[in-house]
């Protein structure tokens, strides 16, 4: 098949950049062009008249559309996650689906790395603060935050985010490491000093516990009321993963009562958070609205790889970035 005959749905505004590369090489591109989140039938209604989708978190790739669109020869997620998509249902039709990993590396750790300072020092409430005309004179005993220097980051998934998140934290607060994975990670051990610990001892022993890791069926709602109740009163709990790996009804119980001393989200359960979320009104907290990858870097970088994954596909018969290889066996 010439390229030309290849159609491509893009169901996002994307950075050009990907956009660009594709039509360089001749694919036949179709785009969504408003900033709002496709319609679940204008998605079908558009995947059926193409060969291959590049989609992002806000599209649902569930059982239904897989089931509509099963012609379908590659889905390129544009984003590291991927929980947007029945990756098993996928998998079981032979359509390959591709990420986007490591360009958003660094933006991502930033953002946890940045929550964790603002938590600890009440900056988002501080700031609401002023804006109230409630800073009215210094005073010696309020307003206080804790530090971080020589305290324990716990990190749950030390993946590639997860490593930079910890090397920010032992470079600028020379902060003790443990983690919990799958399975310990002998090369990130020797990196970072890092100790492995089992999930418990996680919770027990992080003065601040950074979420890195996937939602899988294994991880959902694994931060939960008895999570909270084992961490320690003065720890800080960090997510910039997924807001599905956290009970947020039982965050608000934790927070309130002082069972953990704070909180920074970049990712809410659910999204978007409402206005009236009382995490926005507490003084410990600090929330983004999911923009872990929002650097002109990042996103430009995430925009070519899935580009690239779905030119790398049809040109050379390969997958940069494949996260099902069971479907290549199909
Ligand atoms: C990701 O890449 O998973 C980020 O959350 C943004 O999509």
């Amino acid at each position: 098949m010439k390229a030309n005959d290849i159609k491509v749905f893009i169901s996002s505004v994307l950075p050009n950049i990907g956009i660009e590369l594709l039509r360089k090489e001749q694919f036949n591109v179709i785009t969504w062009d408003n900033v709002t989140p496709i319609p679940p039938d204008i998605l079908i209604e558009n995947a059926k008249q193409c060969n291959a989708l590049l989609c992002t978190l806000t599209a649902k790739i569930d059982a239904h559309f897989l089931d509509e669109c099963r012609h379908l020869e590659i889905i390129s997620q544009f984003g590291v996650g991927y929980d947007n998509i029945n990756v098993a249902e996928a998998t079981r039709l032979g359509i390959p689906v591709t990420n986007t990993p490591g360009v958003l590396t660094d933006a991502t750790a930033d953002v946890a790395f940045g929550l964790m300072i603002a938590a600890s020092r009440k900056m988002f409430f501080m700031h609401k603060k002023i804006e109230r005309n409630e800073w009215k004179y210094f005073t010696p005993t309020s307003n206080l935050g804790i530090e971080l220097k020589n305290k324990t980051l716990g990190v749950f998934g030390l993946g590639r985010i997860g490593i930079e998140m910890a090397k920010r934290c032992k470079g600028a607060f020379n902060m003790n490491i443990i983690y919990h994975n799958r399975r310990p990670d002998r090369d990130a051990e020797k990196l970072l000093e890092a100790k492995y610990v089992s999930f418990d001892e996680l919770l027990g022993q992080s003065d601040v516990l950074s979420v890195h890791s996937v939602s899988s069926e294994a991880t959902r709602g694994i931060f939960n009321k008895s999570a909270f109740e084992k961490m320690k009163p003065t720890a800080i709990f960090i997510n910039t993963a997924r807001g599905a790996l956290h009970n947020e009804e039982d965050l608000i119980q934790a927070l309130n009562e002082g069972r953990i001393w704070g909180a920074g989200l970049d990712v809410t359960n659910p999204e978007p958070m409402h206005a009236n979320n009382p995490l926005l009104k507490m003084e410990n907290v600090a929330v983004l609205p999911h923009i872990g990858s929002a650097t002109m870097e990042a996103r430009n970088g995430m925009s070519r790889l899935a580009a690239e994954n779905i030119i790398e596909f049809y040109k050379n018969s390969r997958i940069p970035h494949l996260v099902n290889p069971g479907a290549m066996e199909k």
